[in-house]
C-alpha cells in the first residue's frame, strides 16, 4: 500500500482521496483553506456529499489533513493535484491553483510521481513536465489520470468505476498509478498523456452534447405534439443509444460541464479549429436555462410585479454545488423582468449569492402567495409534497417543471396549470379523446 498526498480538499479531491484510504493507501490531504482543514480535522465535511463523511468517519486512522506542504509530501509515494480549475475570463482554463502547487513542491523531493487529477487542456501535462525539468526535479514523475466522478453520486462513481485512464511518459509511472487502484472493478486504460486529458474533456463534452441534444428535440416536440419523455424513452432503449444523459430539461450547469465544454471548444479554437458543434451546445444550454422565463411570461404576461419560487437552487439534486446553476440564471432573469423571487432548496445556503431574492424556508412556504413556481432541481422531497393542498396558497397555480420531474396528469387534475420542458401534449394523449383512433397520425 502507498502514501498519497491529495492537493485540493474539494469534491474531487477529498471524494477520491477518501476513496484511496478505503481501498487501504495512507492519505494525506492539503488545502490551503484553514478552516477547511481545521473542519476536516474535526470531522466536518465541508459540503453535502452524499456517504463522504460516513467514509472518511470509516477510513479515519488512515487519513489525516494538513496546511502543510512539508507534512503532505513527506513519505508520500504520489502526489495527486485535485485543485480547481476554473474557467478565466477568456473562457480558458484558470491553472493558477495548479501551478502553484507545482511552485511549492520543495527542492528536495524523493522519486514521487505527481498525477494530474484536475481537468486540464491537453498539452498541461508537457509543460508541467518542461517546468519539473527546469527546475531540477527530474526525479519527479508526470502521469495524467483524470477524474470521472459525478457529485451527488461521487463516492459510488469511484468506488464503482467505469474505467481509470491513465497516462504517463513513462510506461512505469503508468504502470506504478495504475497499481494504486488495485480493488477496483474498473478496467485501466492507459495511454500517452495527451489522450489521457483529451478523453476527461471528449467525454464530458459528449454528455453535454446529449443533454444539448434532447433539450432540442423537446423544443421541437413542444411545436409538433411530441412529448419528449415517450421520445427519449423510445430512443434510449436502443443500446446503440442508451438510456443515460438523455433528459429534457432546463440545461446543464455544475462546475465541470459549462467550463470542460469551453475547455475543449477554446482548446480547439486556440489549435486553429472551429468545433461548430460544441459551440453550438454552448449556446443551446444557454438559451434552454432561460426558457422557463419565456414559458411563464406566455402565462402571466409581464412579469412586474409577479411573484415567482424557484424550487431547488443547486445545479442537481443530491449536491450544494452552485456553480454555474440555471438557478442562478433564472433568478437573474427574473428579476430583471421586475418579479419578486423567492427560492427555496434543502440543502445550498444561498444567502452569499442570490442578492435580491427572498430565502424561503420550505418548498410550501416559497409556493405561498406566488404566481408561479418553476422546478428547477429534481429534489424528490418535490414529489412528496401536498401538491393538491397547496394550490389554494398560490396566487395563481402555475408550475413550469424544469425537470419534467413531477407527474403531469396529477398536477393538472390537482388544479395546476402545468407545463413541462417538451411535454406540450403527446399526440397519443389527443388521440384517445378522438372517435376514430390514428385519424391524427395518418395526417
Ligand atoms: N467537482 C466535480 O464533480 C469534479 C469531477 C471531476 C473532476 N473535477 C475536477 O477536479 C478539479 C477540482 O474540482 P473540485 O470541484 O474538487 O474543486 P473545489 O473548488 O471544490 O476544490 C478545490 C480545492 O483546492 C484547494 N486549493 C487551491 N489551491 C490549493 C493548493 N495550492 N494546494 C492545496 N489545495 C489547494 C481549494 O481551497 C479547494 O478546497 C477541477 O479541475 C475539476 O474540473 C471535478
Amino acid at each position: 500500500m502507498a502514501r498519497i498526498a491529495f492537493f485540493g480538499a474539494g469534491y474531487a479531491g477529498l471524494v477520491s482521496g477518501a476513496c484511496f484510504a478505503d481501498l487501504g493507501h495512507t492519505v494525506v490531504i492539503r488545502d490551503v483553506v484553514p478552516e477547511r482543514i481545521e473542519g476536516l480535522r474535526a470531522g466536518r465535511v465541508p459540503f453535502f456529499e452524499p456517504g463522504l463523511a460516513e467514509l472518511i468517519a470509516r477510513n479515519a486512522d488512515r487519513l489525516s489533513f494538513t496546511l502543510s506542504m512539508e507534512e503532505a509530501v513527506e513519505g508520500s509515494d504520489f502526489l495527486f493535484v485535485c485543485v480547481g480549475t476554473p474557467p478565466t475570463a477568456s473562457g480558458d482554463a484558470n491553472l493558477s491553483a495548479v501551478w502553484s502547487v507545482i511552485e511549492d513542491l520543495p527542492q528536495d523531493l524523493g522519486p514521487v510521481v505527481l498525477v494530474m487529477k484536475s481537468t486540464v487542456p491537453v498539452g498541461t501535462g508537457e509543460k508541467v513536465r518542461a517546468e519539473l525539468d527546469r527546475r531540477g526535479l527530474t526525479q519527479v514523475g508526470y502521469a495524467s489520470c483524470p477524474e470521472f466522478l459525478a457529485e451527488g453520486t461521487a463516492v459510488h462513481d469511484f468506488l464503482q468505476s467505469d474505467r481509470v485512464v491513465v497516462g504517463a511518459f513513462d510506461p512505469a509511472h503508468g504502470e506504478a498509478v495504475a497499481a494504486l487502484h488495485e480493488g477496483l472493478d474498473a478496467p485501466v486504460v492507459q495511454m500517452e498523456i495527451p489522450s489521457a486529458e483529451m478523453v476527461k474533456l471528449a467525454a464530458n463534452a459528449y454528455l453535454a452534447t446529449r443533454i444539448s441534444f434532447i433539450n432540442e428535440i423537446a423544443n421541437v416536440c413542444e411545436l409538433v405534439g411530441a412529448d419528449v419523455e415517450d421520445v427519449a424513452r423510445g430512443m434510449g432503449l436502443d443500446r446503440r443509444i442508451g438510456t443515460q444523459y438523455l433528459r429534457a430539461g432546463i440545461g446543464f450547469g455544475g462546475s465541470c460541464f459549462p467550463k470542460d465544454v469551453s475547455f475543449l471548444k477554446l482548446l480547439a479554437g486556440n489549435s486553429g479549429y472551429h468545433f461548430h458543434l460544441v459551440s453550438s451546445v454552448v449556446e443551446v444550454n444557454e438559451l434552454q436555462i432561460r426558457r422557463p422565463v419565456t414559458k411563464v411570461q406566455r402565462h402571466l404576461g409581464t412579469l412586474s410585479g409577479k411573484r415567482v419560487a424557484l424550487l431547488g437552487l443547486a445545479f442537481k439534486a443530491n449536491t450544494d454545488d452552485l456553480r454555474e446553476a440555471p438557478s442562478l440564471v433564472l433568478a437573474a432573469r427574473f428579476l430583471a423582468e421586475g418579479a419578486e423571487v423567492v427560492a427555496w432548496d434543502p440543502v445550498v445556503d444561498a444567502h452569499e449569492f442570490l442578492h435580491g431574492v427572498e430565502l424561503a424556508d420550505s418548498a410550501a412556504a416559497a409556493l405561498a402567495g406566488a404566481d408561479a413556481a418553476v422546478v428547477v432541481t429534481e429534489w424528490p422531497e418535490l414529489r412528496e409534497l401536498p401538491w393538491a393542498e397547496l394550490r389554494g396558497t398560490m396566487r395563481n397555480p402555475l408550475v413550469i417543471d424544469g425537470r419534467n420531474f413531477l407527474d403531469a396528469e396529477e398536477m393538472r387534475t390537482a388544479g395546476y396549470a402545468y407545463e413541462g420542458m417538451g411535454r406540450a401534449g403527446s399526440p397519443f394523449a389527443a388521440l384517445a379523446e378522438t372517435e376514430e383512433p390514428g385519424s391524427k397520425l395518418r395526417q
